[in-house]
């Protein structure tokens, strides 16, 4: 059974590069992304892991903590953390700054059905998962493992996951913060009335547009 949005993230204990870690603890009053990695020493996970570590202050600003996952040991993730920081100046990156799980024996990737054999016989392909302080799983993602992912998108949609966490809205196509947006439908007129008393602009009668909540 894979694991699907609104269900509650399992919890696991784990080495990781900055000790063991029970991972609901980890994640305490945070947000938290859990992503998967197929292999150290590989290029496309170098790049990644280092343009993840110069968003991390972005991370931060949106109390959201990192940990990153591969098969391997602790001792070769420790020996790859200087390559990940050799290569960063090439990909806008930086030197390493949040832990990686060791899943030697696969059973985090099993739990989280990060292993697809279709497609990368026994390594993890590129899981991302939000999980959220309530410990409920927000946001997947499933990339193969030769695309490197987009780290501004999983920033623009955790935006959009906090905004419309709080507010009645939802986001539109293509949004970034500071953008209008839409009106949960669920809301008939005479209550929207009262969350944005300056009004909306209809485009139709389920498509009502308001300015960003947090802007
Ligand atoms: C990589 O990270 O470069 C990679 C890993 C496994 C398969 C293909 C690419």
């Amino acid at each position: 059974m894979s694991l699907k949005l609104g269900e509650t993230a399992p919890d696991f204990k784990a080495q990781t590069t900055d000790g063991e870690i029970s991972f609901h603890d980890y994640i305490g009053d945070s947000y938290c992304m859990l992503f998967s990695h197929p292999k150290d020493f590989t290029p496309v996970c170098s790049t990644e892991l280092s343009r993840t570590a110069a968003l991390k202050p972005e991370f931060d600003k949106r109390n959201t903590k990192i940990i990153g996952l591969s098969v391997d040991s602790v001792g070769d993730h420790s020996k790859w953390e200087s390559d990940i920081g050799d290569v960063a100046e090439h990909f806008n990156g930086a030197p390493l700054n949040f832990p990686l799980i060791a899943d030697n024996d696969k059973k985090i990737s099993e739990l989280y059905g990060m292993i697809h054999p279709g497609e990368l016989d026994q390594l993890t392909i590129r899981s991302v998962f939000i999980i959220g302080p309530d410990k409920k799983i927000k946001l997947i993602m499933t990339y193969p493992a030769s695309t490197g992912r987009n780290f501004n998108e999983i920033l623009r949609a955790l935006d959009s996951i906090q905004l419309t966490a709080d507010h009645k809205v939802a986001t539109p196509v293509d949004w970034q913060h500071g953008d209008d947006c839409i009106i949960v439908p669920a809301l008939s007129d005479d209550d929207a009335k009262g969350l944005f008393p300056n009004g909306w602009k209809t485009l139709k009668s389920y498509l009502r547009l308001v300015p960003d909540p947090k802007k």
